[in-house]
């Protein structure tokens, strides 16, 4: 049966027919995700058992280049072995449920703000893809919408007005907004990447709001009126009524374009369950013409 896609909310986000992406290399078929990511912006693939080995060489195939500098990875070293995998769970490397104040969680609570994937460094995230390895037996969802959408959405004179903006995307700024403390060495470290707060998604040529929970400041602007307008289009963009929620099974794979897109993660009781999710995430390197 050939590669399908039936949409699952009204403006963005489908899920693809049976199809094991591990015995995937046939460009054509890479080609119609790719466009399928293009159109839907969110696609979510189910039944995926796939090795930590077999995820990165697909997202390989799908992107050529991975994210390997993954934001936890400059703080602490993940237990894979291997930078590319980005560890979204929450055991530590003896499989036990991590503590309440280690560090390492800092990642997933922080997960929770809506954001795009690596927006702070250039160049920035294209796609991700996060397989559920271990999923709970709660609800822990991660939510999405287009930022395409919410471009298209603007009222005309406000979306006039942000041309040619462009904002600082910072880790630093977003995890202290939650509290977390940051060395001198690792502010130096991270000192965050200018884009365009409106961007043209390449592949598609649709613009997009470029947002995240990282977003500092627009440049050459004074910094509450900055913040107060990325706020003002945060709550935009995030607005109730478009949201795609995702509910996750044991081995969805779900494959999202950061260049189109912000997501979150939800709380759960992740004192009591075990979930366990793996992500790679390529960079958006510009093709030439
Ligand atoms: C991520 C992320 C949210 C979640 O992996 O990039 O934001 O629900 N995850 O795990
Ligand atoms: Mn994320």
């Amino acid at each position: 049966m050939p590669l399908q896609f039936e949409p699952i909310h009204p403006v963005f986000a489908a899920e693809a027919n049976a199809i094991d992406l591990q015995d995937v290399h046939d460009p054509a078929t890479l080609a119609s995700i790719r466009q399928a990511l293009d159109q839907y912006a969110v696609i979510v693939f189910r039944d995926q058992k796939m090795s930590n080995e077999a995820h990165i060489a697909f997202t390989q195939r799908l992107d050529g280049t991975l994210h390997t500098q993954t934001s936890l990875s400059v703080l602490s070293k993940n237990r894979f072995g291997n930078e590319a995998l980005t560890d979204v769970g929450n055991v530590d490397e003896k499989g036990e449920l991590m503590a309440a104040d280690d560090r390492r969680r800092m990642g997933n609570v922080s997960n929770r703000l809506w954001h795009t994937d690596a927006s702070f460094v250039n160049p920035p995230g294209r796609y991700s893809l996060l397989l559920g390895k271990v999923v709970p037996p709660v609800r822990a969802d991660t939510e999405f919408v287009d930022m395409r959408a919410a471009y298209d959405t603007l009222e005309p004179a406000l979306r006039d007005s942000l041309e040619g903006l462009d904002v600082h995307h910072s880790i630093v700024y977003s995890r202290q907004l939650l509290g977390f403390e940051f060395t001198q060495a690792e502010q130096d470290r991270l000192k965050g990447a200018v884009h365009p707060l409106v961007r043209t998604v390449q592949s598609s040529g649709r613009r997009a709001l470029y947002l995240a929970s990282h977003a500092s400041r627009v440049v050459d602007w004074p910094l509450p009126e900055g913040r107060l307008l990325l706020r003002d289009l945060m709550e935009h963009a995030t607005r109730e009524s478009v949201i795609y929620r995702h509910i996750w099974r044991p081995d969805d794979l779900l494959i999202w374009d950061n260049r189109a897109t912000m997501h979150r993660g939800r709380p759960f009781a992740d004192r009591a369950h075990r979930r366990e999710m793996h992500r790679t995430t390529t960079l958006d390197i510009p093709q030439s013409a």
